[in-house]
């Protein structure tokens, strides 16, 4: 199976980020072949900074590899790398009725959280739609709140054919896992860089530190046994405790006797434990930006050799040379 999918460089990392989707694409490279993206496109909808932009792209890429991404296996590349995604997003933009975008909700939730409703906010799906339709994947690992713009792309890409009178494409499927956890932010709310409640997964130490010991908690007494049910500091911590800790975190809770001081120590341990080792190779590969460039290259080269002969065949069915 041909796996896709892509990450917006619009801020941190943060932990939710990897539990919730970039742990799922560093296991699926090993049973299929996977292409990953910097959706920097994307992130112009969010981040008008040229600077900042760059650096995050350079960041997210740093990190996925960081992270266990394996090029020998996986194609990781920038999304403004292909020239043939813009090209084929406008193509699909006019098999693309108004109608349709008017009915995604990702458009209402960002306006109502305070981006500018542009019309390449409004016009995202489609540029997503290019981005799953161009190298022909069959699966895409998104997030529930990206199951919308999966049906999007699928009927998009019919429209497609209705209007021109060739199936060029390949229709995808959302892989959606139930299993993957919503991770709770600091505050106990869903992880999400815009309720400021993320624990990031290569800032300074210090820092993680700092905000994980200044979670806010309820003011049960030491000995008393904690309620679990919507405590962050639960749900954090049994999310990063390693297999043979959970016993202990039950204990916590459920008897009494560890204060949310403590606690707060050991879900810092946890994730010490968790991300040590993918934050130095971060730092390792920061020093060496030409490595993470030469993964990009030859991630782009793979998608670009599918791309192109697609783009071709789109060309064709439009009547464009
Ligand atoms: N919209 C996705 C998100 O915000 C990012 C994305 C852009 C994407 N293009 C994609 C995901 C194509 C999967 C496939 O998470």
């Amino acid at each position: 199976m041909r796996v896709l999918s892509g990450v917006q460089p619009s801020g941190a990392l943060h932990i939710g980020n990897y539990l919730g989707a970039i742990r799922q694409f560093v296991e699926l490279q090993h049973e299929h072949d996977c292409y990953y993206f910097l959706a920097d496109l994307h992130a112009l909808t969010t981040v008008h900074d040229a600077a900042r932009l760059r650096e995050l792209v350079t960041d997210l890429a740093t990190a996925f590899l960081a992270l266990g991404l394996d090029p020998a296996k996986a194609s990781l590349y920038r999304q403004s790398d292909v020239p043939e995604i813009p090209e084929l997003t406008w193509y699909l933009s006019t098999a693309t009725s108004m109608g349709l975008l008017q009915r995604c909700t990702s458009f209402k939730d960002k306006v109502a959280q305070g981006v500018v409703p542009s019309h390449g906010l409004f016009a995202y799906p489609v540029l997503m739609a290019a981005d799953i339709l161009i190298v022909r994947s069959n699966l895409v690992p998104v997030g529930r709140d990206q199951k919308q713009h999966l049906e999007v792309t699928r009927d998009i890409a019919a429209s497609f054919h209705a209007t021109y009178g060739r199936e060029v494409f390949t229709l995808p499927e959302p892989l959606i896992r139930d299993e993957v956890a919503v991770v709770p932010g600091l505050d106990g709310q869903k992880m999400s860089k815009s309720y400021g409640n993320t624990i990031d997964l290569f800032g300074p130490e210090k820092e993680i530190r700092k905000r994980i010991m200044s979670m806010t908690t309820d003011s049960t007494p030491v000995e008393a046994p904690k309620p679990k049910e919507g405590n962050a500091l639960y749900g954090l911590l049994k999310l990063l405790a390693p297999a043979e800790e959970r016993g202990w975190v039950e204990k916590a809770f459920d008897e009494g006797g560890t204060g949310y001081g403590d606690m707060k120590k050991r879900l810092f341990a946890y994730y010490m434990a968790s991300f040590g080792e993918a934050r130095r190779r971060y730092e390792e590969l920061r020093r060496n930006p030409a490595e993470v460039e030469a993964v990009l290259a030859a991630g782009l080269e793979r998608a670009r050799a599918i791309a192109v002969p697609l783009l071709d065949e789109v060309r064709a069915a439009v009547g464009i040379r």
